[in-house]
């Protein structure tokens, strides 16, 4: 059953469309724009030959077939890699299991590792409006030149410098909020989003780091705070929440009124808001 809201609500594909293809691969970003995701949601990490690939844990342990720290891996170490087979049952799952991803595609470059780069390519050759929310994963030994490099990309993509904070395609989130400040500083017009994973008495009246517009806290903290968001929408801030995937929590995002819901399934997100 549909549960419409009455304000427009942005449906993120978090790692791309997860729950139906290998996260962060180009098979699951491909999959959340099919699907109609108004944005896609990636992390970042820097490789320690300096590229930007979009890899959630600080090692390719549990998504690949290989072993070690993104950080100390070169990007040719990285692509040799296959990020996707952990999703199918062929590594690392017990004979008997049902694999969990079944339409594996036969380019071996759709589940290897994802740049950056890449992600900016496939989202500039959409052809609809796809927004991107960048997340910078720390710590990281490579502090302060994630940030550089991913500024650097965003310029050559014509994306460092929207005209204004509401219509900007991309956003920058992280737990981080000194690396919040790096991106402000640098590029004080491109919106952040302060993810908050524990509800510390600081952050409890609906406060962020300095300049930060958009609050991002879990949707734990919202089945237990639900006044959590009035307090940030009265401090002016917008309210991005994750990982929703649960249609009991979609309809609390909507009877709160957040503004953007980050999933691993966006199109039954997107079917539940009746889109
Ligand atoms: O979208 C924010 C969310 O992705 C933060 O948590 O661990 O999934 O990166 P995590
Ligand atoms: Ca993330």
């Amino acid at each position: 059953m549909t549960h419409a809201p009455q304000h427009s609500i942005q449906v993120v594909a978090h790692r791309g469309a997860s729950e139906d293809a290998p996260e962060h691969t180009l098979a699951a970003y491909r999959k959340a724009i099919e699907d109609g995701a108004d944005a896609l949601e990636c992390d970042v990490r820097l490789t320690a030959d300096g590229h930007l690939v979009c890899v959630h844990d600080r090692r390719v342990n549990r998504t690949s077939n290989g072993r070690g720290a993104v950080s100390a891996l070169e990007l040719a170490d990285l692509t040799a890699l296959d990020f996707g087979s952990w999703k199918t049952g062929e590594a690392g799952r017990g004979r008997d299991e049902e694999p969990d991803w079944e339409n594996r595609p036969e380019d071996p470059a759709d589940t290897s590792v994802l740049t950056l780069e890449r992600l900016l390519e496939l989202v500039a050759d959409a052809g609809r409006r796809v927004e991107l929310a960048i997340e910078t994963k720390h710590p990281t030994r490579w502090a302060g030149q994630v940030e550089e490099r991913l500024l650097v990309l965003l310029k050559r993509f014509g994306l460092d410098t929207p005209a204004g904070a509401d219509r900007s395609p991309v956003r920058v989130m992280s737990f981080s909020a000194r690396s919040l400040h790096r991106i402000r500083a640098a590029a004080p017009t491109l919106p952040t989003v302060y993810l908050v994973q524990f509800l510390s008495p600081r952050l409890r009246d609906g406060r962020l780091p300095a300049g930060v517009g958009i609050a991002g806290p879990s949707i734990r903290i919202l089945r237990n705070h639900p006044g959590y968001v009035e307090r940030l929408k009265q401090a002016g801030h917008r309210v991005h929440v994750w990982t929703v995937n649960e249609p009991e929590d979609v309809d609390l995002c909507v009877d709160l009124g957040v503004d953007a819901i980050i999933t691993n399934r966006p199109r039954a997100v997107l079917s539940q808001l009746g889109r």
